[in-house]
């Protein structure tokens, strides 16, 4: 079974980079068999998807507003992202959660967007490092899930990667702690288990990935801890080279 790699460019790269990005990358994971999707900015989107049209790597969104059109000023429609060929969203990430604040409802409506037009989603969900220290890590991912996920039937489960993100492990907000695979066990388990209550038909086939200064050294064994289906990959997806090493790790 192939494993599935998610690349977040977060705000970086122009659309002159991202070109140039590409052109390199996609020739050196032309034989690859994993999954690969790269999550770009607005801008980079149609150019990249176009350059990715015939190959093994998809091109995601990062953000959408969950309406089809209107006065909402600076932001994209659906609509606009499917007319360019872009057929994948990742919502809720914590960037998103802290910085524009994003309730799990608003997150809510824009996954059921999504599912209604069609979209392949990455879900984001992860808990900070004070509810981790304070034990609250299964009661804000419990919120996250079933908030977020509220509608969602068991037919559409299907089109939903969960990503499990602890948010003091990822990169840029990490001072220097980062989850131990045993923490990543304990937690994609206990997802595992939300997610039967949930759908107890599919829970099994949904695909759960990690996230968090996941790299080239550290992806193999990650890959390796039972209901890891996959990796977010921030940082280190930045330079063709080491999102090379993270696609090819077996
Ligand atoms: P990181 O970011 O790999 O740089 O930790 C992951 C993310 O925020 O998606």
């Amino acid at each position: 079974m192939s494993n599935i790699y998610v690349a977040n460019w977060k705000m970086n790269k122009t659309l002159s980079e991202a070109k140039e990005y590409m052109l390199q990358f996609l020739p050196k994971v032309k034989n690859c068999k994993n999954e690969i999707i790269i999550c770009a900015n607005a801008i980079c989107l149609d150019v990249i998807s176009k350059l990715a049209k015939k190959s093994n790597v998809q091109i995601a969104g990062q953000n959408f507003y969950p309406e089809d059109s209107g006065a909402f000023t600076g932001e994209i429609s659906p609509q606009m992202l499917k007319e360019i060929g872009v057929n994948i969203i990742m919502l809720g990430h914590s960037e998103r959660r802290i910085y524009f604040q994003e309730t799990d409802e608003f997150i809510n409506r824009k996954i059921l967007k999504a599912v209604e037009d069609g979209f392949k989603i990455i879900f984001c969900i992860g808990e900070n490092q004070q509810e981790r220290d304070t034990k609250k890590t299964l009661g804000v991912l419990n919120r996250q899930i079933k908030v977020g996920l509220s509608g969602v039937t068991e037919e559409n489960i299907k089109n939903i990667y969960i990503a499990y993100e602890p948010i003091w492990s990822i990169s840029t907000f990490s001072m220097g702690r980062t989850a131990t695979f045993d923490e990543i066990r304990e937690v994609h388990c206990d997802i595992r288990n939300i997610l039967k209550d949930l759908y107890p038909t599919n829970y099994a086939d949904v695909k759960i990935l990690y996230g968090g200064s996941v790299n080239s050294k550290n992806i193999k064994d990650i890959m390796t801890i039972e209901n890891v289906d996959g990796a977010l990959i921030g940082g280190a997806s930045l330079e063709v080279e080491s999102l090379v090493e993270v696609c090819e790790n077996e």
